[in-house]
């Protein structure tokens, strides 16, 4: 590991000299105990500021959805682009100039949780003295006691301390909306893939696998809560080794882990227990629970997998298939470790063994050194894959990166907004004629919620992902019944698509129905 990419760890090794693992209570607070959290950024963090909710709930505070009731504000943060970072300075700028509205009480104390902490911890607290708290994300057991220190207007209490093993594996985390039938579970933190562009490996740390034990045991607790729908969290979640209690010994399989042609910069672990064997456990769990995986890095796509997917109904048929380019060239500059052609043959893989699967990406344009011929390399790209969704970004530089140490940041703004246009344009293109053949098909639609604006719309999700807007509105309760039922979230209900707008469809509900009816013959 050259210096620049040197991680700052500090292993635990001694849990009777920490005090906040002995599960204090901090009944004291001069200022209040009523917690409010803002979250910004992926699904990682909306997990993450329900481990830090776990461990206040725990420690007796209590939760507000108003900023204005709050004690004390965190603010679950981001880095990945110098824009997410700006969101949060303003907020912060915002935020410092409240008082509370109760009388006689002053300014609420003021948080900075997860990757922005790791990353500004200095700018935070000596430049700006923005904050009370900051937190990095391995550092959420912490907060009882960093609250209790920052107590004097003076004190900022910090703890950024990357680990090695933190997994948050003890602590069941509290959703922080009750009524929702969808939950996350983080499987696995950090990473260590090292793309040149990438802040994550420095503000999250090195990779570490949750045991499956405790995986399997939350969802199971959530299945008895009547959770429907679980989406298994990490940086690079098919990655996933459980290397903590069982060693077993290298397969020839473990030994060439990695789908054909694909490599890492980092020795690759060996042995233990893979995404394949975890995502068999947890789909067994429930049979009528949806698995999801959310981010999966396209190097760990062994066939082992995509049949797992393709065989159960209850996994669903989406995989998340970062591209970030089109390029080799600039592929190879980003160190995504493949090639152009080895992803499209990828994408041939899976569609062979999974033909009904719904495909997203993600596509950074603008890239140091990216010309014009890389950029029309990934136009044709997003031309070859015709995704079902995608996130497209302008290209950021984060400071401690690869490509912040060894390249230039040499395309314009003008150019970058030019051709994330470009991009855009043809992904919406090729969207049509996805959205399109799509129309008119049966599929199994999960409600999540009725629209906050138009209580009369109820939205959920196909087995692929897609938004669809169903009416709020009583349908048969199965396919050949008279009688009729509301459907509420958590229900399944089998809809024919009618239109469509880019992102979502509308749908006509059928009938009530389940993933063992739904997907068993004649049923549809
Ligand atoms: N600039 C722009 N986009 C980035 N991403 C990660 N780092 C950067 C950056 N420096 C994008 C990648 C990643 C997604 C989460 O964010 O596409 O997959
Ligand atoms: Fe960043 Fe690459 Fe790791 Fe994803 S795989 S978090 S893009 S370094």
């Amino acid at each position: 590991m050259s210096p620049e990419t040197k991680l700052e760890q500090v292993p635990i090794e001694n849990d009777e000299e920490i005090p906040y693992l002995q599960n204090p209570v901090y009944d004291e607070y001069p200022f209040g105990k009523t917690v409010y959290f803002e979250t910004y950024g992926c699904q990682m963090n909306v997990n993450d500021a329900e481990y830090a909710w776990a461990v206040l709930q725990n420690a007796g505070f209590k939760k507000t959805d108003s900023y204005l009731m709050a004690d004390v504000i965190l603010l679950v943060t981001c880095s990945i682009r110098e824009k997410a970072e700006d969101k949060i300075w303003n907020r912060l700028a915002f935020l410092k100039t409240l008082k509370r509205k109760q009388p006689g009480k002053g300014f609420p104390k003021l948080g900075i949780l997860g990757c922005m902490a790791e990353r500004l911890k200095k700018k935070i607290v000596e430049q700006e003295k923005a904050v009370d708290i900051v937190a990095g994300p391995d550092a959420y057991r912490d907060l009882p006691r960093l609250l209790e220190q920052a107590t004097s207007e003076s004190t900022t209490a910090i703890n950024v301390m990357l680990s090695v093993d933190e997994t948050y594996a003890d602590i069941m985390p509290v959703r922080m909306d009750e009524l929702s039938k969808t939950a996350f579970v983080s499987i696995m933190r950090g990473c260590e893939n090292m793309c040149s562009y990438c802040i994550v490996p420095f503000t999250r740390g090195l990779e570490r696998s949750r045991p499956v034990e405790s995986i399997v045991n939350e969802i199971k607790q959530l299945s008895d809560q009547g959770i429907k729908q679980v989406t298994l969290l990490g940086q690079n979640v098919n990655s996933y080794r459980d290397l903590s209690e069982v060693q077993h010994k290298p397969t020839p399989e473990d030994v060439a882990p990695m789908s054909k042609g694909f490599k890492t910069i980092y020795k690759p672990r060996l042995g233990g227990l893979r995404f394949a064997y975890l995502l068999d456990r947890v789909s067994q769990i429930d049979s009528e629970m949806r698995i999801r995986f959310m981010s999966p890095h396209p190097k760990d796509f062994p066939d082992e997998v995509l049949h797992l997917i393709s065989e159960r109904p209850n996994i669903c048929n989406h995989i998340h298939l970062p591209a970030q380019s089109g390029s080799t060239k600039v592929l190879e500059a980003m160190r995504r470790g493949y090639s152009r052609e080895d992803y499209l043959n990828l994408v041939d893989r899976i569609r062979h063994l999974i033909p009904d699967v719904s495909l997203s990406t993600d596509m950074i344009t603008g890239f140091c050194s990216e010309d014009e011929i890389d950029h029309q390399d990934t136009l044709s790209l997003l031309n070859l894959v015709k995704y079902n969704f995608a996130f497209l970004f302008k290209y950021s530089m984060r400071k401690k990166t690869h490509a912040y140490h060894k390249m230039k940041d040499d395309v314009s703004q003008e150019v970058k907004g030019q051709r994330l246009a470009e991009i855009m344009e043809i992904y919406q293109q090729k969207l049509v004629e996805v959205n399109s053949q799509c129309l008119g098909t049966n599929q199994l639609v999960l409600i999540e919620k009725p629209l906050q604006k138009n209580p009369d719309v109820l939205m959920g999700r196909t087995d692929g992902g897609l938004k669809t807007f169903i009416p709020n509105s009583p349908i048969p309760t199965s396919v050949n019944s008279q009688d009729t039922i509301l459907p509420k979230p958590g229900d399944y209900v089998a809809a024919k698509l009618t239109s469509y707008k880019p992102n979502s469809f509308r749908a006509q509900p059928l009938h009530l129905s389940s993933i063992k009816s739904f997907y068993s013959t004649g049923s549809r």
